[in-house]
């Protein structure tokens, strides 16, 4: 940052994402229709709309139904129990208040697209946006309502289980598909047939746990937590999220549960959130774990006054609100408040209108052909082809394939963590896949070689057999879907069991080797990454996995996809992100420098890294001003030129850097990115708009600031690569 004459110069923006939109439909006329519902409830009735239970098929399930004492359900699926269930409280409670059911559709319902980070992987906000809207339908349609989902967590290590269910690492990456799955739930109108309000978690800084360890521990300052942490959820918000979930962690000493900082200030005050928060699941009864509450009672005080309105699974406002509101610890407003919020949402669902779905309707758009092109165009693009040395890929399809690994042909594990109603049947393995589309299935001949854990080695015998019969081993290794997801978190993230034995194995018998990896996060290969002719990440790719691979291995679709997290050589690496600070000793070969002794501190494969069957060059940076004032906007373009000999899409990736602040800045910030389908020898220019949006951080006050001095700009295929230009605000 530039003083001038001693006196700092910033100047202090609104961030833009204040303008908060609303929720699709909404419009003041709706709080006349709450008013008039509250006012005739009764206080069991209105605390039972902040009750949310799993299952739904209990008598006493029943019975809260039919007695209006309950709000919602998650895990009841299907129009026939959705439609039962609902026709108890829509028919026999006083107040005629509908259910709304909640599940997790977090990549599909019943058409199982790829994991989210796989989708993330495709840099596509309207393919995912689409995926999406696939999910919704056939949601809807079951007599679902509501997804606990987008989960828009950042990730900064792999050790933990649910980066899989996220977009990663970025903030602008993160942000920018965080908005693009609530349109693609939500559409325009919550009330129509084929949308379901999106639930936005886990809010927040529950990817920044300790050690990687799920559930664990989270320190975050506050600037980071605004720098890092917040833009998805914001984005979400300002997408028009209907709701979001409160996180399991301890954030800086305040459960995310009860924290009137993030839930009430920030949420409510700041961003002009207008839907409700539900808990996670307990997450208000774990209150008492963590030790902020004594007993029940004082956790549904903290967590309702922290604001969250609705109970996921936890008993605890059932068997305690109505106590506290006698008592007067709890007042009646606080509780009409988060009524009125869980109504809006249901009002705003149309479910006092039509709180039925139609069984016919659920029977035509699940697994439609439509659906399964969606999912297959979903996983090929997230593919990323990490290596192909003397572009031993394309395959021909005459090659006679050893297709070797435990995960080959697993059905299962393609499904990736929370499969929803996705079944195994429904998924074509790789194995299935690759042997359609060879010229004679003969061609592809598989072996297990392993399994994906244990120390079974009985199997190597026929897999080297297999590929001494080959023109080339393609080894299929990683981890099986539960190795990642909730609870899934893993201290050692190297190929599991004996598959990088295998993997050796198969090396020395000669053949070219090409490794696919399945996994639900970065698995740490360094031998793999040295020895392997080529090596493909294929994510855990859903029902479509088989046919996506199938496509990228024989070259009829070009590989486009790019890491949207860093790719650890070792454990010891992690947290492992593109955006970090220089430090005082930026990393060198010297020894007093930000660096370990035994490993390089680079990662395997950075942020935004992915080749492709062509080239891609880039050149002719322009920035169209040099200098300008703190509200301007400027347009950064390159010329990105497809220098090879096969079609292809680029995501060509626009980077800056801050040069000197008044707080430290990251070495780079990913503020833009574009898709770009090139022919051979195609040039194409591409333009990115820079303006306060992308230029600020939050100065030591916390404010957001556009600050002057010099930015650095580059425009490229991935963190580490691309072409520079600069400029100043004055
Ligand atoms: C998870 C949430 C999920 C909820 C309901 C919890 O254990 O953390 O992400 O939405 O369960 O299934």
């Amino acid at each position: 940052m530039k003083r001038r004459s001693g006196i700092v110069v910033a100047v202090i923006l609104l961030l833009p994402l204040m303008l908060a939109a609303q929720i699709p439909g909404y419009g003041t006329d709706i709080e006349g229709k709450i008013d008039a519902l509250l006012a005739q409830m009764t206080l069991a009735e209105k605390i039972g709309q902040l009750k949310h239970y799993t299952g739904g098929d209990s008598e006493e399930h029943r019975q809260m139904a039919a007695d209006g004492t309950v709000g919602s359900f998650l895990n009841v699926t299907g129009a026939g129990k959705t439609n039962a269930l609902q026709k108890l409280a829509v028919e026999n409670s006083r107040l005629h208040i509908p259910i709304i059911f909640g599940q997790d559709v977090i990549h599909g319902y019943k058409t199982i697209f790829p994991i989210p980070l796989a989708e993330a992987a495709s840099w596509n906000p309207e393919l995912v946006e689409r995926a999406a809207g696939v999910a919704a339908r056939e949601a809807r349609a079951s007599g679902i309502h509501w997804t606990f989902a987008p989960m828009v967590d950042i990730a900064r290590d792999p050790r933990w289980g649910r980066i899989a269910e996220g977009s990663g690492e970025d903030p602008h990456l993160g942000a920018t598909l965080a908005a693009a799955r609530v349109r693609g739930f939500q559409g325009m109108d919550l009330s129509a047939a084929d949308r379901v309000a999106a639930c936005v978690k886990h809010y927040v800084g529950y990817g920044a746990a300790e050690g990687g360890r799920d559930y664990n521990t989270t320190e975050i300052s506050e600037r980071t937590l605004r720098d890092i942490y917040l833009p998805p959820f914001a984005a979400a918000v300002n997408a028009g999220a209907a709701t979001l979930m409160s996180a399991f962690n301890d954030l800086n000493g305040i459960p995310a549960s009860a924290n009137p900082f993030t839930l009430t200030e920030v949420l409510r005050n700041e961003w002009g959130f207008k839907g409700f928060v539900v808990s996670d699941w307990n997450s208000i009864g774990e209150l008492l774990n963590h030790g902020i509450a004594a007993d029940g009672a004082e956790a549904a005080r903290l967590a309702l006054y922290a604001g969250v309105e609705m109970d996921m699974e936890g008993r605890i406002y059932r068997n305690h609100l109505a106590d506290l509101v006698d008592k007067g610890t709890v007042s009646t407003a606080a509780i009409d408040e988060a009524v009125r919020r869980i109504l809006r949402i249901k009002l705003l669902l149309g479910l006092f209108d039509q709180p039925y779905t139609d069984p016919l309707l659920e029977k035509q758009v699940l697994l439609t052909p439509e659906n399964l092109m969606i999912a297959r165009q979903m996983a090929r693009e997230s593919i990323v082809l990490l290596k192909n040395d003397k572009n031993i890929l394309p395959l021909s399809k005459s090659t006679k394939i050893a297709l070797i690994g435990p995960l080959a042909d697993s059905k299962q594990d393609m499904l990736g963590t929370w499969s929803c109603m996705g079944e195994a049947k429904d998924v074509i393995t790789l194995l299935q896949g690759i042997q359609a589309a060879a010229s004679k299935p003969g061609h592809v001949v598989a072996a297990k070689g392993c399994s994906v854990t244990g120390n079974d080695r009985s199997g190597f015998k026929a897999a080297m057999q297999a590929a001494k019969n080959s023109d080339v081993v393609v080894a299929v290794v990683g981890e099986s879907a539960d190795l990642s997801g909730e609870a899934s978190s893993r201290a050692d993230i190297t190929l599991p069991g004996v598959q990088e034995a295998l993997v050796k194995e198969l090396a020395a018998v000669g053949k070219p080797l090409v490794v696919i990896l399945l996994a639900g996060r970065p698995v740490a290969i360094p031998w793999i990454a040295d020895h392997a002719a080529a090596i493909l990440m294929g994510w855990h790719g859903g029902v479509q996995a088989g046919p996506a691979m199938a496509d990228v291995l024989f070259g009829d679709y070009n590989p486009s996809g790019k890491l949207p997290v860093s790719w650890p050589r070792v454990v010891g690496q992690v947290p492992l992100y593109y955006n970090y600070k220089n430090t005082g000793r930026p990393t060198s070969e010297q020894k007093y420098t930000t660096r370990y002794l035994d490993w390089p501190v680079t990662p395997q494969y950075v942020f935004g890294f992915g080749k492709s069957y062509t080239q891609f060059a880039y050149s002719h940076l322009v920035v169209d001003k040099n200098e300008m004032g703190p509200q301007a906007t400027l347009t950064c373009s390159a010329v990105v030129t497809n220098t090879g000999r096969v079609a292809g899409d680029e995501i060509v990736q626009l980077y800056i850097r801050d040069m000197a602040a008044s707080v430290t800045r990251p070495v780079k910030e990913l503020k833009g990115f574009k898709r770009v389908h090139l022919k051979p020898g195609e040039s194409r220019k591409i333009e990115f708009t820079l303006g306060p949006a992308e230029l600020g951080f939050h100065d030591a006050d916390h404010r957001y600031v556009v600050e002057p001095g010099l930015f650095k700009v580059w425009v490229g295929p991935n963190s580490a690569e691309g072409i520079e230009g600069q400029f100043t605000i004055r």
